[in-house]
């Protein structure tokens, strides 16, 4: 199926400007939040929210509002909550990672240690479910637990499968779909759900924003074996170091040339580093990634025709850019 009215990055910030005075209503609550910590933990706060992300899932909930029916104050509050648990997740992720750099800047484990990062990040996480709870919708906040369930989830299976031979690549997908597409998911059907929707395209909305959360834990995979540390803003290479097992590594152990093949599912099995000094200019390599690249292709393609549900809109339009994005960040990540 083809989309001729969905643009391809016609303007790539088009998506950016239908929302712009939204998202600075949504990081305005989101600096404004840091005021209900108490003196000693407020700088630390404030620090925290100053670093600027990519508003990824604040863009996705306020595109969802807008596309259907319109952004109310509780999206702007939704929306910052997201981002909150995103930012809390991220902190964790960085002690577990050891990362020292994240949006161009030093991440807290680096500039206050693991434990402090660690209770920062268990303080941000607790003042997201407080906002989530000033929604007032029961249902609402137990759908966000569970999401966050997922999350932690996720990070557990990825935490206990480092170099695990019999990890399969549904495994793989069942994993990012936990660690990654929840907080999609959870951004588009909780939009769908503030804006009373019904169940049917609620659940076409989730499914979107897995299958966009997919893709885009792909590029994020990917990214780190291609990648250079001083464009992407934070520490790459990190999976390789601590074993984690990604798609381009299914591929690679997959691959066509044995001798490529052999020496990945050695290193897999030896618990030894997998070395891409070795292997960033073989053909398997960029085989690899190609392959890798195509499964996140096909997955935006997927999330583009759920728009389809949707009345045409600007904010429809400015979705199907922010796959087309996607398909491009992608895309730049082949070595071919
Ligand atoms: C980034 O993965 C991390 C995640 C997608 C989720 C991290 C979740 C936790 C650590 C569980 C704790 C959760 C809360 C809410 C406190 P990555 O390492 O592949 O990506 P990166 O390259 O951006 O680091
Ligand atoms: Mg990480």
């Amino acid at each position: 199926m083809s989309f001729p009215f969905f643009s391809k990055l016609r303007n790539k910030k088009a998506h950016l400007k239908t929302i712009r005075e939204e998202l600075d209503k949504v990081r305005r609550a989101i600096e404004a939040q840091t005021e209900h910590f108490s003196p000693y933990v407020r700088d630390y706060m404030r620090q925290i929210c100053k670093a600027r992300g990519k508003m990824i899932r604040p863009g996705l909930v306020l595109l969802t509002a807008a596309a259907t029916g319109g952004i109310r104050d509780r999206h702007i509050t939704f929306a910052a909550l997201l981002e909150m648990l995103h930012m809390a997740s991220l902190i964790h992720d960085d002690v577990l990672d050891k990362a020292d750099t994240r949006r161009d800047a030093p991440t807290p484990n680096a500039l206050w240690g693991n434990e402090l990062a660690v209770l920062l990040g268990d303080s941000l996480l607790a003042q997201a479910m407080v906002m989530g709870a000033d929604i007032g919708d029961t249902r609402f906040i137990r759908r966000m637990a569970v999401a966050v369930r997922d999350l932690c989830e996720g990070e557990v299976e990825q935490s206990t499968r480092l170099w695990d031979p019999d990890m399969s690549r549904a495994d793989y997908y069942e994993l990012i779909r936990k660690k990654t597409a929840t907080l999609f998911a959870m951004a588009m059907s909780g939009a769908g759900y503030l804006q009373e929707l019904d169940e049917e395209l609620i659940g076409q909305l989730n499914r979107m924003g897995t299958l966009l959360g997919i893709s885009y834990q792909i590029y994020d995979d990917c990214l780190d074996l291609t990648g250079d540390d001083t464009a992407a803003g934070k520490t790459l290479g990190t999976d390789a170091e601590k074993g984690k097992l990604t798609l381009p590594v299914f591929f690679l152990m997959e691959s066509t040339s044995e001798d490529v093949a052999e020496q990945v599912r050695r290193a897999v099995e030896q618990h030894e580093e997998i070395n891409y000094a070795h292997l960033r200019d073989t053909e398997a390599f960029a085989e690899a990634i190609r392959r890798s690249v195509d499964e996140g292709l096909a997955r935006n393609a997927e999330a583009r025709e759920v728009l389809w549900l949707l009345p045409e809109s600007p904010a429809r339009e400015a979705l199907a850019e922010m796959t087309y994005r996607l398909d491009e960040l992608l895309q730049d990540c082949c070595t071919d």
